[in-house]
């Protein structure tokens, strides 16, 4: 798929606060299911979504590292938590909060993946973008074959050095969510 040219005229477009965007896919990463709220804020149709690989929406902001990072915790059978800059069809943006699980049949063999994002809070989207900034930039630095690896061996490093891990920092910045939401309720 071609990449995406990005332009400065970019709009942010928001979920509402009760809002959920749920998707499926094969294990493949090509969507097997969208919800109604999914298609209406990403403007695109059952039809043109079904079938699709998952990067159909993925914007260039978005380091390559991340989805890295993505993979291998669902390949280990784990779920995975992220903040994540998605496009729309018409090359809006916007930010959510998703938690993405294998999705196994009852003797364990996997069916796919299935997916739950919320709108993202300011302070974690505030809080990720200079991460996701930097990781492009090592992105952009190393050859293409390494620079996904590159970034998230670069965040993982951060992190341990810190005394954290991913999944701290990810839990942390959806706790903090939490409590944003109650003091705007
Ligand atoms: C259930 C599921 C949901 C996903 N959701 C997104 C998403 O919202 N945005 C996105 O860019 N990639 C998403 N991905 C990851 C894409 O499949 C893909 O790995 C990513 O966009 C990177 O694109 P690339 O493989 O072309 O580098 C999802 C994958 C799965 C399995």
């Amino acid at each position: 798929m071609a990449e995406h040219i990005r332009t400065d005229s970019e709009r942010e477009v928001f979920l509402g606060p009760d809002e959920l965007i749920i998707t499926k896919t094969d294990p493949t990463g090509h969507i097997t299911y969208a919800n109604r709220v999914f298609m209406r804020l990403v403007d695109y149709s059952e039809k043109q979504l079904l079938g699709r690989p998952h990067n159909i929406i993925r914007h260039p902001d978005m380091p390559r590292g991340a989805f890295r990072l993505m993979w291998k915790t669902l390949q280990a059978g784990n779920e995975f938590f992220a903040v994540v800059k998605n496009y729309t069809a018409s090359r809006s943006y916007y930010w959510v909060l998703a938690n993405i699980t294998p999705d196994t049949d009852i003797n364990g063999r996997l069916q796919g993946y299935f997916s739950v994002r919320r709108q993202a809070g300011r302070s974690a989207v505030e809080t990720i973008k200079p991460v996701y900034a930097e990781m492009l930039r090592i992105e952009q630095a190393t050859d293409k074959a390494s620079a996904p690896d590159a970034s998230m061996n670069w965040l993982l490093q951060q992190l341990a050095g810190q005394g954290s891990d991913y999944e701290s920092f990810i839990l942390k910045l959806y706790a903090g969510q939490d409590l944003q939401q109650e003091a705007e309720s």
